[in-house]
């Protein structure tokens, strides 16, 4: 079986965003592929976490993993941090990865603005990481959002790289980014994508947000100019909405445009609301179930799993590197 391997950063809050770019369609993976996903809390770090509130943020990703379907006896679900031979394999990595193509990145440009008193080398050396992460299992996939394309573009660079400098180790993975829910926008700004570290709460729906919460957002999200429930791409608001429409409530976008027609935007925003709260209202009743002792066991069982295949991976590399 092939196989495909994902990971979310445990930073503050997941938002709809991460469910609709990147678990939904882990879910559907499971079925065909052989499937490894990881809370990646190294990454995590390059931004400041406190470590308390990390801990738990490290547990609730995987809580969060668990409670969409994510099966454990199915997929290996671990913590990076669980497995050090990532951060090994980043650092052959480092050896081979040029500083002109790291500054082309352009997550680590838009952090450097965010964080500009914390550009860390660990920022700037985020994508290695990433790759390292990628091509440690010889995952074939690797289903991301939109925003991650670039760099699962660099990991092709870099296993193509080694490959041709020590002779074929990796795997060339393929990023899958689907093209509707890749890149769902800022409620508050629909030109700027959805995101955990956005400067205002409105910008997002966390998945944890309470019923009254979610439905205040969806009634103030910003809209476009003209009064139509229509997609369009010059219409990027009213497209964004319906788009999370469609996806959470499994419907088409037309038949949504032809239940709207002719109605106004709270009516509409007030349907949305139903169907966001409906869907945040089944995961919470799972994910609080949860326990995290029982989480604790899974990332255990997860690490087992995915280091033995990591270690025989970089006794490979190793090999190949002359070590
Ligand atoms: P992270 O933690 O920022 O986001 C997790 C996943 O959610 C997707 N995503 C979105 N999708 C649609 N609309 C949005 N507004 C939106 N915001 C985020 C992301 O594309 C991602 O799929 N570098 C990665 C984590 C990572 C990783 C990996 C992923 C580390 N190693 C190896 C895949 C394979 C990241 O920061 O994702």
């Amino acid at each position: 079986m092939k196989r495909a391997f994902s990971g979310i950063q445990p930073t503050n809050i997941l938002h709809i965003g991460n469910y609709l770019g990147a678990i939904k369609n882990w879910v559907e993976l499971q079925n065909d592929y052989a499937c490894i996903f990881c809370v990646v809390d190294q990454h995590a770090l390059t931004v400041k976490q406190d470590p308390k509130e990390f801990s738990q943020n490290i547990l609730n990703v995987a809580k969060t993993y668990l409670a969409f379907g994510i099966d454990p006896n199915r997929s290996i679900i671990f913590r990076q941090s669980d497995v050090p031979e990532h951060t090994e394999l980043a650092w052959y990595f480092n050896t081979i990865t040029k500083i002109a193509e790291l500054e082309r990145m352009t997550q680590f440009k838009d952090k450097a603005v965010r964080h500009k008193d914390n550009i860390n080398l660990g920022l700037f050396d985020y994508p290695v990481l990433m790759a390292a992460d990628i091509l440690l299992y010889d995952a074939e996939l690797v289903p991301v959002g939109e925003d991650q394309f670039q760099h699962v573009e660099l990991t092709r660079t870099i296993a193509e790289r080694f490959n041709k400098l020590f002779g074929k180790t990796f795997v060339m993975p393929e990023p899958l980014v689907k093209k509707h829910g890749a890149r769902i926008m800022g409620l508050d700004d629909p030109k700027k994508k959805m995101s955990k570290s956005a400067a205002s709460p409105a910008n997002y729906i966390s998945l944890l947000d309470k019923p009254d919460v979610a439905t205040k957002k969806i009634m103030r999200a910003v809209t476009d100019s003209g009064a139509e429930i229509k997609f369009s791409a010059d219409r990027p608001a009213i497209s964004n909405l319906l788009t999370i429409y469609s996806l959470l409530g499994n419907l088409e976008i037309k038949d949504i445009e032809k239940q709207y027609a002719g109605a106004g935007y709270a009516e509409f925003k007030t349907g949305l609301a139903k169907v966001v709260n409906n869907f945040l209202i089944e995961f919470q009743n799972k994910f609080l179930k949860i326990k995290d002792e029982e989480v604790k066991e899974i990332l255990a069982d997860g690490a087992a799993k995915a280091g033995a295949l990591a270690r025989k991976k970089i006794i490979d590399v190793r090999k190949k590197l002359g070590l």
